[in-house]
This record gives C-alpha cells, sequence and structure tokens, in this order.
C-alpha cells in the first residue's frame, strides 16, 4: 500500500508533462523539489529558510537539474510569479533537521492554496501533506481540511488519503482536482 508521501507523488505524476509548469510551495530539503522536476518543464519552488534553498540547490545540481526557480520567499507571494499552474505540492509543517519553531502557518498556507486553486488549470492537481504533530499543527490542519470541504464541487474535487488505525499524529494527505471542464465564464 502506497504511504501518503508516495500517493502525492504518483497522483501529480499522472498527469505531469515535461511542458508543464508546477509548484513546490514548501521546498523544504529539495525532495519533492526533485521529484517534480524530474517530470516538468519548469518548477517554482518556495521556501522562507536559507538552509532549504541550499539543500535544494545542491540536490537538483547533483541530478543536473536546472528548470527550477528557487524562491526565498513565502509561498502566499506565489502569484507574483506563477501565471498557469497544472500541479502543486505543499508539505506543511517544519524542515526536518533545522529549527522546529519555523513551521507553515495557518494563515499564509490558506492564501497560498487559494492563490495556487485560482492558478491550476483544469485537469491540474494539488497534493497537501498534513503533519500536525507539532505546536499550531492541528489549527493549520483543521483550517486547510475547512478550507477545501468549501471548495465547490462543480469546480474540484477534493479527497482525503489517511490511515485510521497509527498510533500518533500520522501525516495524511488532501488531494485536489480542478475538473477537468470547469469554465471561469
Ligand atoms: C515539512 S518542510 C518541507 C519538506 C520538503 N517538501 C522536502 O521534501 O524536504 C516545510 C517547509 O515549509 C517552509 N515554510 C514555512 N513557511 C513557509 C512559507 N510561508 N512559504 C514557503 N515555505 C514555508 C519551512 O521553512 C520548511 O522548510
Amino acid at each position: 500500500m502506497l504511504r501518503p508521501l508516495e500517493m502525492a507523488h504518483q497522483f501529480l505524476a499522472e498527469i505531469m508533462t515535461k511542458e508543464d509548469v508546477v509548484v513546490d510551495a514548501t521546498m523544504g530539503n529539495g525532495h519533492d523539489t526533485l521529484f517534480l522536476a524530474e517530470r516538468a518543464k519548469k518548477v517554482v519552488a518556495f521556501d522562507i529558510q536559507e538552509q532549504a534553498l541550499e539543500q535544494t540547490r545542491e540536490r537538483l545540481e547533483k541530478a543536473g537539474l536546472s528548470n527550477v526557480e528557487l524562491l526565498l520567499t513565502g509561498h502566499e507571494r506565489l502569484d507574483a510569479y506563477v501565471e498557469e499552474v497544472k500541479a502543486g505540492i505543499f508539505n506543511l509543517g517544519y524542515l526536518p533537521n533545522a529549527d522546529k519553531s519555523v513551521v507553515t502557518q495557518p494563515q499564509t498556507t490558506l492564501l497560498a492554496l487559494e492563490k495556487l486553486c485560482q492558478r491550476l488549470v483544469p485537469g491540474g492537481r494539488i497534493a497537501v501533506m498534513i503533519y500536525y504533530g507539532h505546536t499550531g499543527g492541528a489549527v493549520e490542519r483543521d483550517a486547510v481540511l475547512d478550507f477545501v470541504s468549501r471548495l465547490s464541487q462543480r469546480e474540484f474535487t477534493a479527497t482525503i488519503y489517511r490511515t485510521l488505525n497509527q498510533m500518533n499524529h500520522p501525516p495524511f494527505l488532501v488531494m485536489l482536482e480542478k475538473i477537468k471542464d470547469y469554465n471561469h465564464g
């Protein structure tokens, strides 16, 4: 059975092509950035920590990939950097092996998610990995679940993938797909 992060990758890989612009909203150590860069034309990747950019830059260099725009800025500003997006991923929470007090925040996460939903092309997909064991994590989890539950079913399909019998705070996945024949007009 796929773990939630594996499911997130598969969900996005199914629709990505070498023609597409995609977003990594939370670059971190660059695992998702690399995954996307191998499959898309261009990745626009965000993080607010210099350490994340350094790790990701190194990872991409080792893989010989140069199709990523690495941005040291919050994902809530993504509308200044992207227009049409085919796919996006959020990995919420803190950067492993770094300052655990720097975490994604409900307000900025929702702003970014809303902007990404607006810029998503029909048939495009967003994966949101939710980690909620840290302080404030449950508030962010609930804010994201509330936001995606309210999306119009005419415009989006919102799905959840989570284990039901694991101890502690197992991360889970929210998947969004913009309806293919959705027409803004
Ligand atoms: C769980 S980590 C991401 C892990 C990453 N996807 C990977 O593959 O290693 C969450 C990241 O979100 C970043 N972050 C926090 N607030 C942010 C914001 N407003 N915009 C962009 N990134 C943010 C943190 O600095 C941290 O690196």
